[in-house]
């Protein structure tokens, strides 16, 4: 754009003023015709947003040059913008793609668990979801929570190594047998750690201590307070209500009121406090969540 300065009802640098309050025109070269005497005036023009300064009067080859080059500088810019604007859609396509793969492999690692053992599938996708809201009401951003809830849906993938005679016998189990179906914290760890994959990092950090006790009582290595991994301390909350609100081998499912009720009396001694308190911070929606749950299998919300 070319423009004098005195010109009817707006003079040049009003023009150039709204000229660049339309985001649209931010970077069109403007090009402000002055004369030498003009010097304050061209300081403002400047702070206004005027690119290049032609003198009057004008020269109809300088003209032609100073436009030129100005719009090659700015078609370059343009250029590189776009380029910029393209890699990062290129970029934001790679991430999603990898994401989606990642998805995928946990879910078939997870089919190969569920085979096993019948209830591991529901069972799953409720801890998952506990967990996703436990993290969202402690307030971890959205991806943290995108990933907790995948990765807690592999902290009973070390159920792989327990043999069938463990895993599926109705009754409860000898002190030998339990020490064995302990062993899949571990095994879980072994299986999970060593990837280079943020989900599978905290998949394998979950694994290990979702069975560690607030209190210090808990397995495989007794941990206590804040030297259980937070993922390990939600994940634990999680899981031992699915296990007490549903049907298992050897006993009834509790209602929802028994088990919020358990899970509050062990607030400081098997859960961390602040946990059991997220939890119950989100109660509406975990009963709610119980109720659809009775009609069809809930599913984490995958992104
Ligand atoms: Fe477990
Ligand atoms: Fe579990």
């Amino acid at each position: 754009m070319i423009t004098d300065y005195e010109m009817p009802d707006m003079n040049g640098i009003e023009f150039i003023c709204a000229v660049r309050s339309i985001p649209e025109l931010l970077n069109v070269p403007i090009v402000m015709v002055t004369s030498h005497d003009q010097r304050s005036l061209r300081r403002e023009a400047l702070e206004a947003g005027a690119t290049d300064f032609l003198p009057k009067p004008i020269d109809r080859d300088e003209v032609r040059a100073r436009v030129t080059n100005l719009l090659a500088l700015s078609q370059a810019h343009r250029a590189l913008r776009d380029q910029v604007a393209q890699l990062a859609r290129e970029v934001a396509t790679a991430v999603a793609l990898v994401e989606e793969r990642e998805r995928e492999i946990v879910s078939t690692l997870m089919c190969a668990a569920e085979n096993r053992d019948e209830d591991t599938g529901d069972h799953i996708a409720r801890v998952s979801a506990y967990t996703s809201l436990i993290a969202e009401a402690l307030g971890l951003d959205t991806a943290e929570c995108r990933l907790m809830e995948l990765a807690a849906t592999m902290h009973d993938v070390g159920k792989i190594a327990v043999p069938d005679a463990i895993l599926r016998k109705p009754g409860p189990l000898a002190p030998e047998e339990r020490r064995e179906m302990e062993r899949h914290a571990e095994r879980g760890y072994r299986i999970l750690g060593g990837s280079a994959s943020p989900v599978m990092r905290l998949a394998a950090e979950i694994a290990a201590s979702h069975h560690e006790r607030w209190d210090g009582t808990g397995y495989p290595h007794r941990l206590r307070g804040e030297a259980i991994p937070l993922s390990g301390r939600i994940v634990a909350v999680a899981d031992v209500f699915d296990a007490l609100t549903t049907e298992r081998p050897y006993k009834q499912a509790w209602s929802p009121k028994r088990a919020r009720t358990h899970m509050a009396e062990n607030a400081g001694a098997h859960f961390d406090p602040r946990v059991v308190e997220a939890f119950l911070s989100r109660w509406d929606q975990i009963e709610a969540f119980l109720e659809v749950g009775r009609q069809q299998l809930p599913v984490p919300h995958a992104a």
